[in-house]
């Protein structure tokens, strides 16, 4: 049951975001694309930067060992953020993307043969569909689409249907539409997955910052999510894969520190996370991402969802009292979280989104990266307000006379 009941202090919070303290309208309603960082976030890699700055897992000398349990701490901290079972299921990238990209060239690459297949759903943002269309090119691999219904939930007959067919090898799906805010029942659709004996890959980017993770209980056998959209900095995220599946895939990308040898002739690789590893990996983006989950650790889930669904109520009373305005996507607020979609049948949005922006109200406009979910709901594109604990009721509210200044603006 949703507790509306908010007890987080919105106004301290804000306080430790330099890019709130604008003397400027600034109303950023984008955090689904990347959130605002915390002044502990950015001081933490300035000191460390300054301070204590070496590469990792090469050097021998103290620096470079400080430098190395930094790196590792971040790796610790998403474990228990995610609560995996082993550090060594967290494997550092560049985000959600590098992430799901990493399971279909290493794990998809030497797993999948023609005539397997791949189940996406509607809701899926390119990063979850591009690479498995590569593998379709590239080995023949079926990719099988998972349709919604209007609101956005979706369809567990369909579903049903095509995991019986039998060659499902991996359900790879959102954990929280970019789009329609929809959230899948994911827990459920696993176990279902798995009674089917097909993996199932989460992508994490929304979800993320807006419920907790627990992949154990979850019991996914992949998991991906970035760390700009959970207070971090950008350049790092991570890819959570059970041990023993990471243990039978090949390396990723090939170079330094992925490897236990190298010869003329060949190479023996590391074991997991290093194996997935080449490279110099983000450290100083590592050390921002443990104080931006140190940070968000302080707050209580609790109190994040019950903010962030009395936002979204008014969201959604605010967007329904403008003429002309069409939400996508669940019917009720209380099925949306992070982002309601609209779109406005006298104005385009990336029109309505200029306007905006011109008041300093910020807000992604376009296909958010889910082309194949724009085309299902027979747009081009939608204009999305996405929200954060950072937030404020009054922001959303004011969003309304400022759709309908910038609707008379462009119709005249
Ligand atoms: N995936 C991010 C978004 O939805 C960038 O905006």
């Amino acid at each position: 049951m949703l507790s509306l009941c908010v007890s987080l202090d919105v106004t301290a919070i804000r306080r430790q975001f330099p890019a709130l303290q604008k003397s400027e309208q600034f109303v950023y309603l984008d955090t689904a694309a990347s959130a605002q960082k915390p002044e502990t976030v950015l001081r933490a890699m300035d000191a460390f930067s300054r301070q204590q700055y070496a590469n990792v897992h090469r050097g021998l000398y103290p620096h470079s060992d400080e430098a190395t349990d930094r790196y590792e701490l971040a790796r610790e901290s998403v474990r228990s953020f995610v609560n995996a079972q082993h550090r060594a299921e967290i494997i550092f990238t560049k985000g959600t993307t590098e992430s799901l990209n990493l399971i279909a060239r290493s794990w998809g690459h030497a797993t999948l043969k023609k005539g397997d297949a791949v189940a996406l759903t509607l809701l899926e943002h390119h990063s979850n569909i591009v690479p498995w269309l590569q593998l379709k090119e590239e080995k023949g691999i079926e990719v099988v689409w998972i349709g919604i219904d209007e609101q956005g939930h979706v369809d567990r007959k369909e579903l049903s249907r095509i995991l019986r067919k039998g060659n499902i090898r991996l359900l790879s799906m959102t954990g929280l539409s970019n789009v329609l805010g929809i959230r899948p029942p994911i827990a459920d659709i696993i176990a279902e997955a798995h009674r089917s004996e097909a993996l199932v890959a989460i992508d994490a980017a929304q979800l993320i910052g807006h419920h907790a993770v627990s992949v154990q209980e979850l019991d996914c056998d992949f998991l991906a999510f970035s760390g700009h959209k959970v207070y971090g900095p950008t350049g790092i995220g991570a890819l959570y894969a059970k041990r023993e599946l990471l243990r039978s895939m090949p390396p990723f990308l090939g170079g330094g520190m992925m490897i236990r040898e190298v010869r003329q002739d060949g190479f023996i690789a590391a074991d997991a996370p290093q194996k997935f590893e080449a490279g110099t990996p983000p450290i100083i983006e590592a050390v921002g991402l443990t104080a931006a989950l140190e940070w968000l650790g302080k707050i209580q889930w609790k109190d994040i969802e019950a903010h962030e669904a009395a936002l979204m109520k008014t969201a959604y009373a605010t967007l329904k009292t403008i003429p002309g305005v069409r939400i996508l996507g669940p019917r009720r607020f209380e099925e949306a979280c992070g982002c309601v979609s609209f779109v406005c049948e006298s104005a385009h949005p990336h029109d309505l989104s200029e306007l905006l922006g011109q008041e300093g109200f910020c807000l992604r406009a376009g296909h958010h990266c889910a082309q194949p979910l724009h085309e299902h709901l027979g747009i081009p594109a939608s204009l999305r307000v996405s929200l954060a604990l950072y937030n404020t009721e009054e922001e959303v509210r004011s969003l309304g006379p400022a759709i309908m200044r910038a609707v008379k603006t462009l119709i005249g």
